[in-house]
């Protein structure tokens, strides 16, 4: 077990295959403003959807490995594929709290009126344990329709949300699963919130988008408040990291709204 001391002052620090998470820091950022953060864009190494759960857990732990040392008192890791593949390992082999994030396939069966949920997420955490777990105890009469969303991440990542390639893989996607008449749609990569709008263009206002970044927000702050971490001094506007270890483009453009954050290509 790795140990370290905490205080609030200290950053939190998120991580994620690539630029995807940025929608979990959005949220974390609008719902604690106070507090200082560390983000890693491993857009290196992305797709994890597609790597296998080794690959992942060693991924998960380079990137955990380089956030403690940056002395952060809680990581939320900001991807669906290494929470379901790889936070129990975290969590049972560092002291330090971590947040993740799943597929919201919970509140969707309990939401859903058709009893039919569509889920569109990577092969990794298609095909995790957690998920399978999760899955399994939902109400039975609901039905899962699932989906790798293979590329989607490819195309986001490239600055390529608004092509007519990443219309037509969106389509294949998605047309199956408004033929079901699933009536929710759970998105399960933390890349996809930025495809809402090309999405609700395939599949109109009907179905329900359901995503889990402001939940996760709130468990953040519910962890930093009973741990007694979290950063309640006014003094200074915080500070707000993100490394990328490749080209920065993509990144700046996704947060232009936040002029006062600091984006580093970095290796790590
Ligand atoms: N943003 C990630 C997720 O939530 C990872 C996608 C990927 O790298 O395949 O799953």
């Amino acid at each position: 077990m790795h140990t370290t001391t905490v205080t609030k002052k200290q950053p939190i620090g998120i991580f994620d295959s690539g630029i995807g998470g940025t929608s979990i820091w959005k949220e974390i950022h609008a719902l604690l403003p106070n507090e200082e953060t560390i983000y890693l864009s491993d857009s290196f190494n992305a797709p994890y959807g597609q790597q296998s759960k080794e690959k992942i857990l060693e991924l998960s732990i380079k990137n955990t490995e380089f956030l403690v040392a940056q002395n952060c008192k809680l990581i939320v890791v900001a991807c669906n594929t290494a929470t379901t593949n790889a936070i129990s390992y975290l969590r049972a082999n560092y002291s330090i709290p971590f947040i993740g994030i799943e597929p919201a396939i919970k509140p969707a069966s309990i939401l859903t009126k058709s009893k039919k949920i569509g889920i569109l997420a990577t092969k990794g955490t298609l095909n995790s344990e957690l998920f399978e777990k999760t899955s399994s105890n939902i109400d039975k009469e609901v039905q899962i329709i699932e989906q790798v969303g293979e590329g989607l991440v490819e195309l986001i990542e490239n600055n390529k949300i608004d092509s007519q390639e990443m219309h037509e893989l969106l389509t294949s996607y998605l047309a199956p699963m408004v033929q079901e008449e699933v009536d929710c749609l759970v998105l399960g990569c933390t890349h996809y919130p930025y495809l809402i709008p090309k999405i609700k263009e395939i599949i109109g206002n009907n179905i329900q988008i359901i995503d889990s970044g402001e939940a996760v927000a709130k468990q953040t702050k519910k962890v930093l408040l009973q741990r007694d971490l979290l950063n309640d001094s006014l003094a200074t506007t915080p500070s707000n990291f993100f490394y990328i270890n490749n080209n920065k483009t993509t990144l700046e453009n996704i947060l232009k709204d936040y002029p006062s954050v600091v984006i580093e290509e970095r290796f790590f």
